[in-house]
């Protein structure tokens, strides 16, 4: 659904619903009736106005993650509650200057967020813009890649007779991985590399828990923009992790001799696996132990292949920051809540402010994994650029809004506060975590 006339114009309506997926029958949660999501589409300046209706039997709302808008009114606000059965119309407009990239929308009602996500609610919003401009962009074929597993009864969400229950509770500290993996709900699709062209991938791990560590089969292939747009010139990889939240695009070129290319989740260690002597296991679809085939890329031989862009759009210096902070990820026991996950030691609550920063202010923040597992940090409203990971800075800058902080590790990221002031959030995108309350409130002033 794209933008016309400068306005993007959409009615989204979750809801319960059956499909089937490799001929077992899914009861997920939908947007529209589609897993995922429709596909949003819109440009720089644009105007969004999505009237949103909940189906789905408890409360829920939308968060538009990564978009650079306010966290205030009826904008990017995750506090906002709608009950089922209400509607409400959400408003914004992208910032003249906003970056053109990969953006996702999703459930943010916290204490449902992993119900509903791992449910299935999740969509794709592009942001069309000038690195879309670029000519050898512009001739490549496109798709997005929404990964995201599901469990047969992971829409089953008013009968949480489920969720007392041991087991329940040890898949929900480690983060629920699904039974089944798919690209845009789909097993194994298979994607065409036509003319010996180039085939852009723009890839979001929708999963509320899974880490996809991809691969084409050693095949290179060129990131050309993360979290928050392009970066400043292609870089060659042979694999790429993303954990949950994350986006990259990235170009594959076709080899000169026709054939085929799996795109794989190589195996990951996302920690967590020691806990509660051992009894915090994978359960069925785990991935941190086998290799699972995602999709095939089939080309057809050309003799030539199309060149690479040499530049892509520059990636600004920030400055130094005027104030640095520490948050230290963990986890720990609550009596008669079982465990909790906490930033600086505290749980979320919902009318705590835990940072205040000043608006058109630059920060350094110290993010220092002292747990057992890994955590994917994500800010809202603003994006940011990694500083260093355990002390040594990145190969290249660019913008993110979700970086992963693996156990042990400690990451510094720099943040420009812009443009807008309000309250918002950052937490842990495993979503069990989140809403388990390693979220802070940040007040922007
Ligand atoms: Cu993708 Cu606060 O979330
Ligand atoms: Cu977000
Ligand atoms: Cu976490």
């Amino acid at each position: 659904i794209s933008s016309k006339g400068g306005l993007l114009d959409v009615d989204l309506e979750a809801l319960s619903m059956n499909t089937t997926l490799s001929g077992r029958q899914f009861h997920l949660l939908g947007y529209n009736d589609r897993i995922p999501g429709p596909l949003l589409q819109a440009q720089p300046g644009d105007t969004v106005r999505l009237r949103f209706t909940n189906r789905i039997g408890q409360p829920t709302n939308l968060h538009y993650h990564g978009l650079h808008v306010p966290p205030t009114g009826n904008a990017d606000n995750v506090f906002l509650k709608i009950p089922s059965g209400e509607t409400l119309t959400y408003e914004f407009t992208l910032p003249e200057n906003h970056p053109a990239g990969l953006f996702w929308y999703h459930p943010h009602y916290h204490g449902y967020v992993a119900d509903q996500v791992f449910g299935g609610l999740a969509g794709a919003f592009i942001v069309r813009g000038e690195l879309d401009e670029i000519p050898e962009i512009k001739a490549a074929t496109e798709h997005v890649l929404l990964l995201k597993d599901y469990d047969p009864d992971a829409g089953r969400i008013g009968s949480r007779a489920t969720r007392g229950m041991m087991g329940a509770h040890m898949a929900q500290m480690r983060g629920r991985e699904g039974a089944v993996v798919t690209v845009n709900g789909e097993i194994q699709p298979t994607f065409n590399l036509s003319a010996g062209g180039l085939l852009r991938l723009r890839l979001l791990n929708a999963s509320s828990s899974r880490f996809y560590r991809l691969s084409l089969e050693e095949h290179p292939f060129y990131l050309i923009a993360t979290d928050g747009g392009a970066i400043a010139e292609p870089v060659e990889l042979r694999e790429l992790l993303l954990s949950p939240g994350e986006r990259a695009e990235v170009l594959v070129r076709g080899d000169r001799e026709p054939g085929q290319y799996r795109l794989l989740n190589l195996p990951y260690d996302r920690g967590g696996m020691g806990m509660m002597g051992g009894m915090m296991g994978r359960g069925p679809g785990g991935s941190a132990n086998v290799t699972e085939t995602l999709a095939t890329i089939t080309y057809h031989g050309q003799t030539d292949v199309l060149p690479l862009p040499k530049t892509l759009i520059p990636v600004e210096t920030l400055p130094e920051p005027t104030q640095t902070r520490r948050f230290l990820l963990n986890h720990g026991m609550n009596p008669g809540r079982g465990m909790v996950f906490l930033i600086n030691g505290r749980a979320f609550d919902h009318q705590r402010i835990d940072t205040t920063v000043g608006l058109n202010t630059v920060e350094e923040w110290e993010l220092i994994n002292t747990g057992v597992m890994d955590h994917p940090f994500h800010l809202h409203t603003n994006h940011f650029q990694i500083a260093s990971v355990n002390g040594t800075p990145p190969p290249y800058r660019a913008w993110k809004d979700t970086v992963l902080v693996p156990f042990g590790q400690s990451v510094r990221i720099r943040i420009p506060f812009r443009d807008f002031g309000g309250k918002t959030v950052y937490h842990c995108h495993i979503l069990d975590h989140e809403d388990l309350g390693m979220m802070g409130m940040l007040a922007i002033q």
